[in-house]
């Protein structure tokens, strides 16, 4: 332990970050002791993370949801993609060990270094859990796994608050279940972004399947989502390549409770906002707010631009409600000649420079130099003429 000692924080963060199995092992015990370099520590590894697809699997006891991660492991490790388990139990008392079953699985992939699971027990006060499991998962993500399952044991508050720190909720139900649909739904059906009919070989898949599409019908999400059902049988592999993709592909939304999660992958394109010119944006926000019930998250004035703005999270982008200040401004004129309408797409790029330079060297008609926006962005506009008819925003965050 004395080397442990003598290491920097940073140090061990960096070890962490380039892959070092036994660094990560350790710091995900400091983590869950809560000892006193642990934020530190997690302060330090926050930069490292953000690449990871975090995904819940959640459901009742029963349900097979640990056959299910498993097979979702193995399937992850057959894509050449690394994975980190994170089984969390919050009706165990158990201090810091493993539970029965855990300790076979880590047997199961006990060879496999890119496999790391952990378990994890209720440590105090709801809500200490979904902070232990937010901190872990950053751990993983900051260790470079693909992917991070965490998978609670039940369906109460607890595990509602432990899905908030993932990007992507999956709730496993089994046939014979119907009932229980109805029953779990006040709590965990609002969140699930994806509905697992494990063991699907068995009678009374459809009937579940119907009661769960049923459920679906009434509910309104406000990003728009609508959950697909899925059928496995995860003790015969059936089913899971799907579910995989479809966990893969779920639109990731922020993670901000936990502060763990800034930017959904910062490297990849992706719509930031689509602004909106409006004569009013109070008008404006009679509808998107009085009638369709959007927050507006921030509103500012761009003295330059001469443009008032409202954001509106739409799930990850936004809607940018834009009124000008002055007539004789961009949007003061683009609304004299166009009248309300869709004014720009905002693309987030992963590397602005570079797209600049690419789309200069190819003659695109770029509006301006890159400058700094109000969020401290940079962007660029490309012309119309360019981009087949509409304004276009590029954005990198930095
Ligand atoms: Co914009």
């Amino acid at each position: 332990m004395l080397d442990r000692v003598s290491e920097t924080v940073a140090q061990i963060a960096a070890r962490i970050a380039a892959g070092d199995a036994r660094a990560l092992a350790r710091a995900a015990t400091s983590i869950e002791n809560r000892t006193a370099e642990s934020a530190a520590l997690l302060r330090q590894l926050t930069p490292h993370a953000g690449r990871a697809i975090v995904a819940g699997i959640t459901g009742p006891p029963g349900a097979g949801k640990s056959t299910l991660v498993d097979a979702l492991a193995r399937a992850i490790r057959h894509g050449g993609k690394t994975v980190g388990i994170l089984a969390v139990d919050p009706t165990s008392r158990v201090s810091g060990g493993a539970i029965l079953g855990d300790r076979i699985r880590m047997q199961a992939h006990h060879s496999d270094a890119g496999v790391f699971i952990r378990s994890m027990a209720t440590r105090g006060a709801v809500g200490g859990l979904a902070r232990a499991t937010a901190d872990l998962a950053l751990l993983l993500d900051a260790a470079g796994k693909d992917y991070v399952l965490i998978e609670t044991v039940g369906v109460g508050q607890d595990e509602v608050e432990v899905a908030g720190v993932a990007d992507v909720t999956v709730l496993v139900l089994v046939p014979g279940m119907g009932d229980d649909v109805q029953a779990i739904k006040a709590g965990i059906m609002e969140i699930a972004d994806i509905f697992v009919i494990n063991k699907a070989d068995y009678p009374g898949a459809d009937r579940v399947e119907s009661e769960i599409a049923s459920v679906l019908s009434l509910a309104h999400r406000p990003d728009g989502w609508q959950p697909p059902i899925l059928r496995t049988v995860a003790t015969e592999d059936k089913g899971i390549a799907e579910l995989l993709d479809a966990i893969a592909k779920f639109p990731r939304r922020t993670r901000g409770a936990s502060g763990t999660h800034q930017q959904a992958r910062p490297a990849e394109f992706a719509i930031d906002h689509l602004g909106i010119a409006v004569k009013s944006i109070e008008a404006a926000l009679g509808f998107y707010q009085g009638q369709l019930g959007m927050q507006v998250a921030s509103r500012e004035i761009v003295p330059h631009e001469k443009v008032n703005v409202a954001m509106l999270p739409v799930g990850g982008p936004r809607i940018e409600l834009l009124e000008p200040t002055d007539p004789d401004s961009v949007v003061g004129r683009f609304l004299a000649k166009r009248g309300e309408a869709l004014h720009h797409v905002a693309l987030r790029v992963p590397d602005l420079a570079a797209a600049v330079a690419r789309l200069r060297a190819s003659g695109a008609r770029l509006l301006n130099e890159p400058q700094t926006g109000a969020g401290g962005h940079l962007y660029v506009f490309v012309h119309p003429a360019s981009t087949g008819g509409v304004l276009l925003e590029l954005i990198e965050d930095k």
